[in-house]
């Protein structure tokens, strides 16, 4: 079973993205794979600040982020956006996990799918750029060319939680289905 690990970039409460990171979760499990959406909020991460690490170190919440990329075979990031940028929550936690030696081989290489939900009609797409680059960058993730933004979500979820237009949640599944393939072929 194929491990993949989902990173909601927003854990209020009836947030949009943690809405689609559960129905990547539910489509996932159906597809046979082993998701874990991961509540960034709940890690011990406060704003990184260098003065924080060199009094105390890095925090607990990094290391366990970094163990929970390398316990996965590929990713989820569903994150909204902000201003054109993806949420602070996502880009403090992964700051923090590249302060740790160890993120280099818990993310090297590793495939990841981007999606993000929005009520607006770009549904984050302007963030998924941005996105793209910090991930692949520095951590090193295999960002896939698939991804996938959620416009007018406010309307979008039906009441069983999947997607309302059966075009978008086949489009959403398709995606999900390459990133699997993905962590199939690098595992091969
Ligand atoms: C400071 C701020 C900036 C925002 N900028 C954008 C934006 O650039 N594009 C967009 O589509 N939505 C923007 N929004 C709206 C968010 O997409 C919306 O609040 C969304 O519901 C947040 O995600 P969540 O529901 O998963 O918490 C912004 C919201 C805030 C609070």
């Amino acid at each position: 079973m194929t491990r993949i690990l989902i990173l909601p970039g927003s854990a209020r409460q009836g947030s949009l993205n943690l809405r689609l990171a559960r129905i990547a979760a539910a489509c996932l499990l159906a597809a046979g794979a082993q998701p874990h959406v991961l509540d960034l909020r709940a890690l011990d991460l406060p704003v990184y600040d260098g003065d924080l690490e060199t009094s105390g170190g890095v925090p607990a919440g990094a290391a366990t982020l970094v163990e929970q990329f390398a316990a996965h075979e590929a990713v989820i990031v569903v994150s909204p956006e902000y201003n054109a940028f993806p949420s602070p929550l996502l880009i403090n936690a992964i700051d923090w996990a590249t302060r740790l030696p160890a993120h280099k081989a818990a993310m090297n290489g590793k495939p990841a799918l981007l999606a993000s939900a929005s009520p607006g009609p770009l549904g984050g797409l302007r963030s998924l750029l941005v996105l793209r680059n910090f991930l692949s960058i520095n951590p090193g993730l295999l960002v896939l060319p698939q991804q996938f933004a959620l416009g007018q979500a406010a309307q979008a979820f039906a009441p069983d939680g999947s997607l309302a237009d059966p075009k978008q949640q086949a489009s959403f599944e398709a995606a999900l289905q390459a990133l699997l393939q993905m962590a199939q072929r690098l595992r091969a």
